[in-house]
């Protein structure tokens, strides 16, 4: 019969213990000089070795021939505990033996002197899960246990235990095994199964393991069932994960600010079975890791992963603003929050990806603040000393309405009509002579605009819906409650399609504006009020 990896695995003395040497130290030295404590608390997340070290231990007290305070695992106790024939160890489950019966018993039998070992050994796993009663009950046998009996208490959720409790217990907190301790354990796992594991496969293993060696080595299993070559992508697949590949497609998109490719690699790995949550943990991963990369010059032990995606990490980092990094992981963390509770998951990661690849908007990211100021401050000079410049291509900077005549329509701010209206407004080009004006009014026909949009620009059509427009002084402007589509506008592929889906409909060029009440709002800061002079400048 197959034995779970994890199960047959199962380190059997102290030593074969990874990355506890706090707690397995100083229980071999309390064995070594015979200071047994009768009350044990093991604490700490899952798969980290509670349960193994509670059951070496009660091998250890009872072994024949202990070495450096490890059991033998020869003697006859040590098999007899080892294959369940030696009754003196207990383990019992205190998700399904909760109750204060259960305990009552238990301290009834524990009065008993064990029939072939030197210790009753009770192992209470999940012992948070004991009702009140049960607390109440074991708490008289903890005051004054009988010489013979140990008990080893094993929890999750220490703080789910009555103070009474802890403090009758010698407690040992286990901690989440290091990326190198959990490698180090499945290349040795592997070998012994003859199995070649790559160390770039085991690292991937370790990192979705998150320190937890139960699930690594679950992992391992999977990966086992898929061939007896191991690599990271085969990790990959069997983890349901992207893989690091694809993690350094997605931010190399998000740099460019190409979504189109983006959004196309979410639908490639979705449609090869790839778990959106894990794709959207993963990501989350990936800028972590960029973000250190960015800000920390010795990053090497702050980042597990091999030495060449090392490299590729630092010189990604390198292509983007840290502005963009943590914007990005803010969007991530919403996302996958999001995701959870949503009923189409793809949808949420591609709305995330889209803000992504999107310039990051003002008023959240300081730097990004800073920058625009300065942008514009160099551009009041400039313009007082009557210097004329052409707008920057590069879209997250404000632009300065644009001085060359009939350059093809290009996304441009604005000067303000009225105070709320403003934003994202294209020069026309050159006025077909014969294109009669439009009538002022709404725009009725605003739908087949949308619906011509939707073959050109999906993710602006996205952004769009629900808009309105109004046409006024042969200019088209447009009322969203989307805060992102004064963004999305003011690049250049963007308000080429939309004014390409205007042709459509209107047969003529048309001015673009947006008009939404948050920027409205917004034009109260400093940054609005600097735009507001420089388009006064312009006008003069
Ligand atoms: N520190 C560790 N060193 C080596 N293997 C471990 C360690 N912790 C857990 N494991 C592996 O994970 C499995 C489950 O561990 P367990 O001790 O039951 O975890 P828990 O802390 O949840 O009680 C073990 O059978 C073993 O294979
Ligand atoms: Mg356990
Ligand atoms: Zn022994």
């Amino acid at each position: 019969m197959y034995q779970a990896l994890y199960r047959k695995w199962r380190p059997k003395s102290f030593s074969d213990v990874y990355g506890q040497p706090h707690v397995t130290r100083t229980l071999q030295s309390q064995l070594e000089s015979g200071r047994i404590s009768h009350a044990y608390l093991f604490t700490g997340s899952r798969g980290t070795g509670k349960t193994t070290c509670a059951k070496i231990l009660s091998k250890a007290v009872n072994c024949l021939n202990p070495v450096d305070g490890n059991p033998c695992n020869e003697c006859e106790i040590c098999k007899g505990i080892e294959n369940g024939s030696i009754l003196d160890v207990i383990e019992i489950d205190a998700a399904s033996n909760n109750g204060v019966d259960n305990i009552r018993d238990l301290r009834e039998e524990a009065n008993f002197t064990p029939v072939n070992a030197k210790y009753r050994v009770y192992i209470i796993d999940e012992v948070h899960m004991l009702s009140i009663g049960a607390f109440n009950a074991l708490l008289k046998t903890l005051e004054e246990p009988p010489s013979h009996v140990i008990f080893i208490l094993a929890t999750t959720e220490i703080h789910k235990l009555p103070a009474t409790i802890l403090s009758r217990c010698q407690r040992f907190d286990f901690k989440r095994i290091s990326p190198e301790d959990i490698t180090a354990r499945l290349v040795y796992v592997a070998e012994k199964e003859n199995v070649t594991l790559t160390e770039n496969a085991a690292a991937l293993i370790a990192r979705i393991a998150d320190g937890g060696m139960r699930d690594a080595l679950s992992l391992l299993d999977r990966c086992f069932a898929m061939g007896n070559n191991i690599d990271e992508d085969s990790v990959s697949a069997a983890a349901g994960i992207a893989g690091t590949i694809h993690l350094f497609s997605f931010s190399e998109y998000v740099a460019k600010g190409d979504f189109t490719s983006a959004l196309k690699l979410v639908s490639k790995l979705h449609n090869e079975s790839c778990d959106i949550d894990s794709l959207c943990t993963e990501l989350t991963l990936h800028f972590r890791n960029l973000m250190v990369a960015k800000t920390v010059k010795e990053c090497d032990g702050l980042i597990v992963c091999s030495k060449d995606e090392l490299e590729k990490t630092k010189a990604r980092a390198a292509e983007l603003k840290l502005s963009k990094i943590l914007s990005s992981i803010e969007i991530l963390e919403k996302a996958a929050a999001n995701i959870k509770n949503a009923v189409n998951k793809k949808i949420q990661l591609e709305a995330a990806i889209i803000k992504m690849c999107s310039p990051v908007s003002s008023g959240s990211i300081s730097e990004e603040i800073e920058e625009r100021i300065a942008s514009l401050e160099e551009k009041i000079n400039a313009l007082s000393s009557g210097k004329v410049f052409d707008a920057p291509k590069n879209n997250n900077s404000v632009n300065v309405q644009e001085q060359k005549p009939a350059e093809p329509v290009k996304a441009e701010p604005v000067q303000n009509e009225k105070p709320e209206e403003k934003i994202a407004e294209q020069p026309e080009e050159a006025p077909a002579e014969t294109a009669s004006p439009v009538d002022d009014g709404p725009f009725y026909n605003w739908s087949d605009v949308l619906e011509a949009l939707k073959k050109y620009d999906i993710p602006l059509f996205g952004i769009m819906a629900g808009s309105t427009a109004v046409i006024k002084n042969g200019r088209v402007i447009i009322n969203s409650e989307n805060p992102t589509l004064f963004d999305f506008i003011c690049t250049d592929t963007h308000s080429r399609e939309l004014a390409r889906a205007i042709y459509d409909v209107l047969g003529q060029k048309m001015k673009i504006a947006v008009s939404n009440k948050e920027k409205a709002k917004a034009s109260s800061n400093p940054l609005e009020d600097l735009k507001n002079k420089i388009n006064s400048f312009n006008n003069n």
